[in-house]
């Protein structure tokens, strides 16, 4: 089968459209033709030899796919050769085939194309797991959701403002801001021009917010905790600034935070087919309905893949970018 293997670590370069082994589905397992995979911030560290797959999983890149059954192991249920699914992996899904769990597995609503099925798993599961299951965030709150624009700030937005809580973003650009409103943000904070902290400050009256959601780690830690109201929620969900920070411990104490990690790839099966139900059960009716939808920056054909990572790399994609297998 076509696949992107990866010839070294390194740049969007090394990505290589390749003849690669077709995988064998086990017996809890379907092979997939894949229609679609999206990109994850997570590939480009896969890419550069910084994020390696779990012991076991496929080599190639791609952490969700939508796409067609193509054979089932002998335990399958519910899923028959030529449906339309779509769903989480712990990675492969940057090829014609891949593999998935037949319990992690979704089917496609009738009405949606691959492409835009391949949007959603990654970035909705993630915002469902830290704003609300970790974040407990609910309707009278407010929450800060750092980079605003990236794929799982996108749904966030959409989320949160679903749930009823105000949601205030921030981001480098200010066309994002202004996409970012039409998805439910009361107001959005170039961090490239203002400083964030004072504008969260000025935006609530010196109140602060109950939760900040934060992809960004070393340089907003200490700024993320002073703008927490008592009781705050902080969620660590990437670490695209660094991973070092110093911080005066009592802030923390008086306010009686909480500080929440959240990863997801790693985590065992068994926990990520009880992620997949619970976005099942919350939010794959809204997204059905079209109350919520996931945001497709880009579509680009799989050869393409190493482009893809240069517009996901220069910040350049609102929302998601798309691989067509
Ligand atoms: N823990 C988990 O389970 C989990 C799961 C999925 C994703 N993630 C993490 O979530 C984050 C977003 O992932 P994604 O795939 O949605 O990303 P994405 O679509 O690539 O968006 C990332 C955006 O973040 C902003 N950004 C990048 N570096 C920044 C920096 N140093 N300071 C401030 N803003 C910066 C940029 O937008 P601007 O134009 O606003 O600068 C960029 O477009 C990543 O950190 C990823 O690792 C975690």
């Amino acid at each position: 089968m076509k696949a992107i293997v990866k010839t070294s670590d390194g740049g969007p370069e090394v990505l290589k459209l390749s003849e690669v082994e077709t995988p064998k589905p086990k017996s809890n397992q379907l092979l997939i033709n894949v229609k679609s995979t999206a990109l994850n911030r997570a590939d480009t560290l896969q890419r550069k030899g910084l994020y390696p797959p779990p012991m076991g999983e496929s080599e190639i890149l791609g952490l969700e796919l939508s796409g067609v059954v193509e054979e089932k192991g002998a335990a399958v249920k519910g899923f028959e050769l030529g449906d339309r699914v779509f769903g989480l992996v712990s990675g492969g899904a940057y090829a014609e085939y891949a593999i998935i769990d037949y319990r992690m597995a979704m089917h496609i609503p009738e009405d949606w194309s691959f492409e835009k099925a391949a949007a959603v798993p990654e970035v909705f599961f993630t915002a469902n797991e830290t704003l609300f299951k970790l974040g407990s965030l609910s309707c009278d709150e407010s929450v800060l959701i750092h980079a605003g624009g990236s794929g799982v700030g996108t749904a966030g937005i959409q989320m949160a403002n679903n749930a009823g809580a105000k949601v205030f973003i921030t981001t480098g650009s200010n066309q994002k801001i202004e996409k970012a409103k039409m998805l439910g943000c009361t107001e959005g904070i170039n961090y490239k021009t203002h400083d964030f902290a004072e504008s969260i400050k000025n935006l609530t009256e010196g109140k602060g917010v109950d939760v900040v959601q934060d992809f960004i780690g070393q340089p907003y830690f200490e700024k993320n905790c002073s703008i927490l109201k008592p009781n705050g929620r902080l969620l660590i969900v990437g670490l695209m600034g660094g991973t070092e920070a110093e911080i005066d411990l009592g802030l923390i104490l008086r306010k009686r935070l909480q500080i929440f990690g959240s990863i997801m790839r790693p985590l065992p099966l068994k926990e990520k087919i009880s992620i997949t139900q619970r976005f099942v059960d919350r939010w794959l009716p809204l997204l059905k309905t079209g109350v919520i939808n996931p945001v497709i920056d880009t579509i680009m054909p799989l050869e393409e893949a190493h482009e893809a990572h240069q517009h996901m790399e220069s910040n350049g994609n609102f929302g998601k970018i798309i691989l067509r297998i």
